[in-house]
């Protein structure tokens, strides 16, 4: 691929190219890929109105740029292996002349459905190759996939299919994570009672559980499959027509559903993963990411896909049956390349190093992190058992709505610091602001961070409110991005991302707002008001601690009974990674005269900083911070 970092000298030098001339940077990327209709126009933006346009006028088809492509030279190279959960299930290796036929059938079950070009098809699925297929099928007849991590909730699942109006639903009997096994099916039930733009469910069988059989709706894909044919000619589409829809959390409102365009969000996230995982053609490489992820989008099927790599897809979790599964893995398949969370790596940091150490994981040539920062004792325990001194590791900054990796370490050429994301990536322009909007200029600065020139993967809008878009991204500092994270730059130039400036809290590397939490909470009958903070947790990163005003006081029976009530309303509104990890119940919350919650002294006690809770005598209700440290949890 054009424009390949080897090192730190070509790196400044390329970054100097992307930044003097980024459409005759991307244009020579973008001509490595197939299209049908050459583009216009290189880019063609308004940072103000948030309108960016990438390659327009060009004509192409994401499947066959991910797969068709491959066909002559690595029809036989394994695409996808797929890791199933209980490791005595055997593996498939699933080849590029494989996945072919599987997407194609796909494709022509869905058509068959009815789903045409720019329909919303919800996909709903564990980890198991038919996510892929499903995923790659939308791309092949241009409709829009929405994933939606198989771990939330009935509501949240209705409420992503309502606001896009997805028409069909793709879903499995049930799964497996470690020793438990999930009941999807009634999940979609539930949640399709109030969705009446859904016309069909394609359903996977996987545990082959027992489920309530909708006829008339409900279609087996294994009985739809035998009947459909394993061509299916991709669909050409525009470069800025959508390929898929993703939700993400904000600090107030509904998810935001991020809508990503075809032809930029393609050169992106190729072009990230060959240069930040330095991938060579016989590497196998392995995320260990949910698809219902970003990251699961961009690196484990569409960046890898676009490059002809090897990618590992892992039905499991890294505790089972064991704690070495992840390294049982690594020397299995002989894994080159390996990205994972700082909250995975914290809780595998927590077992007795002999998991790691009964495994031969000299393959590994890179180590990668993402969702959150990394603490130095987690880095290091990474860098040294797991990658024994001889992996860089790459601490990639960025977010769904970037669509690809943003700022970070180029292995082999960026000498890398712990905690530090280091240098954006070429043809990345960050920026930090201070409070009254200025950009700090030089080294030795802290503020938020923006990004002030667009680059090929940004989301292009809000499905269904580009006003919201705005606002939420461009208004802070207009014409700019504004990403909801704070940052610093070092004397080296090297940038550390310290955290969310927003209400938004990242538990477990899951970005979780504030608000729908709040929600789910009041509406239990017995709650006059509440609210959640985040507070340092070893494993998780953050946990969520909220704080709860009772209408009528309880007994403390009736407070435990409380708890276990809100949790259950949170993980029906939301799903069970939001729930709340300490409870405190209190006469009154820190407000300040305008009646407004005082969260950052809440978010101290909770972090236990309690001498530094800054100036309460403003406050409205003083007191109330003294009964709340008290009874501290
Ligand atoms: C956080 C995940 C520190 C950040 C790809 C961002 C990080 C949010 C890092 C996006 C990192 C992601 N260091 N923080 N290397 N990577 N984050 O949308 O707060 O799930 O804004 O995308 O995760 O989370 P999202």
């Amino acid at each position: 691929m054009k424009y390949q970092v080897k090192n730190l000298k070509s790196y400044f030098n390329i970054q100097d190219k992307a930044i003097n001339n980024p459409e005759k940077f991307w244009k020579k990327i973008a001509k490595e890929f197939s299209w049908q209709t050459k583009w216009n126009q290189v880019l063609d933006y308004d940072m103000h109105k948030a309108e960016i346009k990438w390659f327009d006028g060009g004509e192409l088809n994401m499947s066959e740029n991910c797969i068709d492509r491959h066909l002559k030279l690595r029809g036989d190279k394994t695409a996808i292996i797929f890791e199933p959960n209980d490791p005595k299930e055997k593996e498939q290796h699933i080849s590029y002349k494989q996945l072919h036929e599987e997407v194609s059938k796909m494709a022509n079950i869905l058509k068959g459905q009815g789903v045409e070009k720019g329909d919303r098809v919800c996909v709903y699925l564990p980890m198991i190759p038919e996510l892929a297929y499903t995923v790659l099928a939308c791309a092949r007849i241009g409709a829009i996939h929405s994933v939606v991590f198989a771990g939330f909730s009935a509501n949240a699942l209705s409420s992503r299919i309502n606001d896009s109006s997805c028409k069909l639903v793709v879903t499995a009997d049930g799964s497996y994570r470690g020793d438990k096994q999930i009941d999807l099916k009634s999940i979609v039930d539930k949640a399709l009672t109030n969705c009446n733009t859904v016309k069909s469910v394609v359903l996977v069988k996987r545990t082959g559980q027992k489920l309530d059989f909708q006829h008339g709706r409900d279609l087996w894909y294994h009985d739809l499959k035998k009947e459909v044919d394993d061509h299916c000619d991709p669909v050409i589409v525009k470069s800025e027509d959508p390929l898929f829809i993703l939700y993400t959390s904000g600090s107030t409102g509904k998810p935001k559903g991020m809508v990503h365009t075809t032809a930029g969000y393609m050169v992106y996230s190729a072009y990230t993963f060959k240069n930040v995982f330095q991938y060579e053609e016989e590497d196998v490489y392995w995320c260990t990411a949910d698809i219902g992820w970003i990251t699961g989008h961009s690196y484990i099927i569409y960046g890898p896909l676009l490059n002809g790599a090897t990618t590992v897809m892992f039905e499991g979790v890294p505790s089972y049956p064991n704690y070495n599964r992840f390294w049982e893995i690594v020397e299995k398949y002989g894994v080159n390349q390996f990205y994972t969370a700082p909250t995975a790596i914290r809780s595998l940091a927590k077992q007795d190093v002999k998991f790691v150490e009964q495994h031969d994981l000299s393959s590994l040539k890179v180590l990668g992190t993402v969702g959150e920062p990394i603490n130095e004792e987690a880095w290091n325990w990474y860098y040294n058992h797991v990658g024994k001194e001889k992996c860089p590791i790459v601490d990639t900054w960025w977010q769904t709505e970037t669509g690809g990796i943003m700022i970070s370490p180029i292995p082999f050429s960026t000498p890398t610091k712990a905690t530090y994301a280091t240098f954006p990536l070429p043809g990345v322009q960050p920026a930090l602001m201070d409070a009254d909007g200025k950009e700090l200029e030089g080294r030795l600065v802290k503020g938020s961070l923006c990004i002030k020139f667009p680059w090929p993967g940004i989301a292009r809008t809000i499905w269904g409110n580009h006003q919201r878009y705005i606002n939420t991204y461009f208004k802070q500092y207009p014409g700019m991005y504004f990403t909801g994270d704070g940052a610093l730059r070092d004397p080296a130039g090297y940038y550390r991302i310290t955290g969310r400036v927003d209400d938004v809290i990242i538990v477990s590397g899951h970005n979780l707002g504030t608000a729908p939490i709040e929600n789910a909470i009041n509406e239990h009958s017995k709650v006059a008001e509440c609210a959640i903070v985040g507070y340092p947790h070893e494993v998780k990163g953050n946990a969520l601690y909220g704080f709860i005003t009772l209408k009528k006081d309880c007994s403390e029976s009736e407070q435990d009974q409380l708890k276990k009530e809100i949790n259950v309303l949170i993980a029906d509104s939301i799903g069970p990674i939001a729930r709340l990890s300490r409870i405190q119940f209190s006469d009154g919350l820190p407000k300040t005269r305008s009646g407004k919650i005082m969260r950052r002294i809440l978010r101290k006690i909770a972090a236990g900083e309690l001498n530094d809770l800054g100036d309460i005598s403003t406050l409205l209700n003083p007191d109330c911070v003294e009964e709340i440290i008290k009874n501290r949890q």
